[in-house]
């Protein structure tokens, strides 16, 4: 099967990527580098004996597109590619809606044109909002606080439109809960430009030096010790649930939509002490102030993947913090420029 993976050198479909080509898929990613280096595609190579074909380009062009799907005999796109940082969504809307939004309408609208009918969209549990409780399984309510988790409930909006108009599409919608982890490898990994925003990647760089301390927003949540919770999932499982996908509903007509989390929710705290004893390295910190617009707890019922998909995440939080560490102590600068 030859998929289009668009946004495939980053983080998630680098992964992803791999586990295609265990699974007997053909990658063709598509990305035009806005947030990821060349030298990730000799990673894949190395770590799976296939070195994927790779077309450097923009979501949003569309003749470009179309080409690429014809050429390729592309039979499914999972689309990864988009703008991902909710703070930089404030500050550059326009920015966000074009690629995510704009640039999705983009892409189907190729697919259209080329006559593939199928899609795994990259959504996120930042659909939820701030849910009423936990576990959240995937009728709850969606709303968004942020352009950025604006731009993804638009465009599940958009596809449902879509679907349900094009019948014979098969279109899903994985939610993904706090991606973090790195092929056990230690090849590839998280490599977010300047100052992370999520917590692994920046309590992984403080143990290997980069930065300091690490800022704990808030300790007065009401949760177990007082920092927010959060569903962690092995990026390796993540990626495993993309192929279950395509495996399971990706020649199913309809709009499909699952949760991709473990079901458990670790504090902040709990990362942090995970982290220590897998690096062997002490994480410092300082509480400070909430961060605005985060939420206490947030968790996945994961079952509608595990009966549908016949998929569940199994990797550990030893293996979630061991593999980051692998991954960051190999790599402390990153990858590579090429
Ligand atoms: P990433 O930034 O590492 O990867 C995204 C890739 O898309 C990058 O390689 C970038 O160069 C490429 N890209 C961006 N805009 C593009 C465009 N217009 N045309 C072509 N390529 C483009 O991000 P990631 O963490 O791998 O996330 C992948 C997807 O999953 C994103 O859509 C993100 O919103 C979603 N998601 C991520 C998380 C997370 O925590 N990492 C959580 C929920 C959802
Ligand atoms: C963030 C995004 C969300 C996205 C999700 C997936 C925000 C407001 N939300 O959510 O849209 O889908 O990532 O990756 O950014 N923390 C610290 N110190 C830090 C960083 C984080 O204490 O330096 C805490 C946070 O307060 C939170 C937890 O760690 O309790 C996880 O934070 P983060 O990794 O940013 O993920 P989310 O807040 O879940």
């Amino acid at each position: 099967m030859n998929v289009l993976v668009t946004g495939g050198m980053g983080y998630i479909g680098s992964h992803t990527s791999i586990q295609m080509i265990h699974a007997g898929m053909t990658p063709v990613i598509f990305d035009n580098l806005y947030n990821s280096k060349k030298t990730v595609l000799e990673r894949i190579e190395k770590v799976s004996g296939v070195k994927p074909a790779f077309i450097e380009g923009d979501i949003r062009n569309k003749e470009l597109l179309v080409n690429v799907l014809k050429d390729n005999n592309i039979e499914a796109v999972i689309h990864f590619a988009g703008l991902k940082a909710v703070g930089e969504s404030v500050a550059k809307p326009l920015e966000y809606y074009d690629n995510n939004v704009n640039g999705t309408l983009v892409l189907v609208d190729a697919m259209r044109e080329a006559g593939v009918k199928t899609l795994v969209f990259s959504s996120s549990a930042t659909v939820y909002g701030d849910p009423a409780s936990v576990p959240i399984t995937e009728d709850f309510p969606t709303s968004a606080t942020n352009p950025y988790g604006r731009s993804k409930l638009m465009v599940e909006e958009c596809l449902t439109d879509f679907q349900k108009a094009n019948p014979d599409w098969s279109i899903t919608l994985l939610r993904y809960f706090n991606p973090v982890g790195s092929h056990p490898s230690g090849e590839l990994g998280e490599d977010p430009q300047g100052i992370p925003n999520n917590l692994m990647p920046f309590v992984s760089q403080v143990a290997v030096g980069r930065r300091d301390f690490l800022s704990v927003f808030g300790s007065d949540y009401p949760t177990k010790d007082g920092t927010g919770v959060r569903d962690y999932i092995h990026v390796m499982d993540l990626s495993d649930g993309h192929v279950a996908a395509l495996q399971k509903v990706g020649s199913k007509h309809g709009l499909h939509v699952y949760n991709l989390g473990t079901g458990n929710g670790y504090s902040v705290l709990e990362m942090v002490k995970a982290f220590e004893s897998a690096s062997g390295r002490e994480v410092p910190y300082q509480i400070v102030d909430r961060r605005p617009g985060d939420i206490a707890e947030c968790w996945a019922d994961p079952k509608k993947a595990m009966t549908e998909l016949d998929w569940r995440a199994e990797r550990t939080l030893e293996q979630m913090t061991e593999d980051t560490w692998r991954w960051q102590s190999n790599n402390p600068q990153g990858y590579p420029e090429a």
